[in-house]
């Protein structure tokens, strides 16, 4: 039964419910309500900014709640329908901002942002949320779902914060070649995950299944994939039918993309994102460029366009498969070279004296912290006379970045240690790459000047 919480000196318990006024966004799709009467700090989810609420507790620790809005006595006007039946509280935990409208999200994330730059870099700066094209007022885009496997073989998505699968016919945001794989609907006892992954542009799709079970010929057949793959131990992969990899489009290629691989997940993002790292580099004939963490190697592709013949690219990728595709789709550019392994250990090892603009795009951990030593360490190393004669336009030592991030958290936490180390911040931009969800994709672009010493 519910406890209905009123005394200030009551501890709140799991269960229990709290009329509360909601305060400010933070980072994590929650909103921070802080009571006066009581002290305490409660994160509370499905809620927005201004709201009057019933929120019940679904933790509870010394220092603080997190609680769900069960209901909203005093709505605010950013307040919508969310358009998902399986958004709510208890329910899928994928999307955080279904009952916000699409401008709202935009906004919060918006302020997100400028809450992490300001507390944890220091810096005072608004940065608006760009759309993305490619999506239906904020569904339908997104080309790679991974949906868990539950009790009985049923299909859907994980409820928030548990392991619990919350059954589902579809999922909106998911793209309709994702939807039309018909995944869920379906038992699927034996597995585990079952990812979908689509190319829209290829109209290609393929499966990659985890867990236990075995596919027979017939179960194989019935799959509409174009390519199937079976995820073992140790990322050991089964092909079982295709190439086990998609055809996918952006800045006017194709790029080869191996099932499980890193690509944007919205429709439109790689695309944005290309074009936004080419204008904050503002890549030169002749130049020296680093691609770190570059996945299939989409920017560095764009950049061995940008620098000709007469320059180079160094792109760096950690997973095996990933590199075998940079390397694939790199195959028209000899002057743009990937290499596998830890950008800190391959940076480490690598002459960067001649490097002139990076584009970084880590993993939502952010830059190792040797990486960051390296990108702030002093160009005062001779520059050969090979370089000194290629004719290379602008600066020869490394004095543009553009650091493209998938978490406002650790992109604040490093700019801050890159402007202690001699880089100044010339703009950061945001980009919706993942509507409905707390989640934002920032680009910041970061320059240094001749001389610059640390
Ligand atoms: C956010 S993705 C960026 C991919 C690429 N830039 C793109 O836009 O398609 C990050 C990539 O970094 C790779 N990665 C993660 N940690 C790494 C590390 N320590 N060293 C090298 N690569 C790493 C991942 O495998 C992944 O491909």
């Amino acid at each position: 039964m519910e406890r209905m919480i009123t005394r200030a000196s009551a501890v709140p318990q799991v269960g229990d419910v709290l009329e509360l006024t909601v305060g400010e966004v933070m980072h994590g799709g929650w909103c921070v309500c802080r009571e006066n009467d009581t002290g305490w700090v409660v994160l509370v989810r499905h809620a927005l900014p201004g709201e009057r609420i019933l929120a019940r507790i679904s933790q509870s620790t010394a220092r603080f709640a997190r609680a769900d809005a069960v209901q909203i006595l005093v709505p605010s006007p950013d307040r919508v329908a969310p358009p998902c039946p399986y958004a709510g509280p208890g329910a899928c935990g994928g999307c955080d901002w279904q009952h916000a409208s699409l401008p709202a999200q935009r906004q919060l994330k918006a302020a997100v942002i400028a809450q992490q730059l300001r507390r944890l870099a220091g810096i005072n700066l608004d940065v608006p949320v760009e759309a993305v094209p490619g999506d239906d007022g904020g569904l339908r885009w997104r080309t790679t779902v991974s949906f868990a496997v539950g009790g009985r073989g049923i299909t859907g998505l994980r409820r928030h914060r548990s392991h619990q699968v919350i059954e589902v016919s579809e999922c909106l945001i998911a793209h309709p070649l994702v939807t039309a794989a018909g995944i869920t609907g379906r038992r699927w006892p034996g597995w585990e995950q079952i990812e979908v992954a689509v190319a829209p542009a290829a109209g290609e799709r393929g499966i990659l299944l985890s867990g236990r079970a075995r596919l027979g010929p017939q179960d194989l057949a019935a799959l509409p994939a174009d390519s199937v793959q079976a995820a073992g131990r140790g990322g050991a992969r089964t092909p079982m039918r295709g190439r086990g990899y998609l055809i996918q489009r952006a800045a006017g290629r194709d790029w080869r993309v191996s099932l499980g691989g890193f690509w944007q997940v919205h429709v439109g993002a790689a695309e944005v994102l290309a074009a936004a790292v080419l204008a904050a580099l503002e890549p030169l004939p002749g130049q020296t460029a680093l691609d770190l963490y570059c996945g299939a190697g989409l920017f560095a592709g764009i950049l061995a366009q940008a620098v000709g013949q007469t320059g180079r690219v160094i792109a760096i990728e950690a997973d095996a498969a990933a590199f075998r595709d940079a390397r694939h789709n790199l195959r028209d550019w000899p002057w743009a070279r990937p290499h596998h392994g830890d950008v800190a250990e391959v940076l480490g090892r690598t002459w960067l004296g001649e490097a002139s603009i990076a584009v970084l795009d880590p993993p939502r951990t952010g830059l190792a912290r040797p990486v960051v030593d390296l990108l702030c360490a002093r160009p005062d190393r001779a520059r050969p006379a090979a370089a000194a004669q290629s004719g290379a336009a602008g600066p020869s030592f490394l004095h543009r970045i553009a650091y493209v991030s998938c978490d406002p958290a650790t992109l604040a936490r490093d700019l801050r240690l890159l402007l202690d180390g001699g880089w100044r911040l010339d703009d950061v931009r945001a980009f919706d790459a993942f509507p409905m969800t707390h989640h934002v994709e920032c680009l910041a672009a970061l320059s240094r000047e001749t001389g610059a010493r640390r």
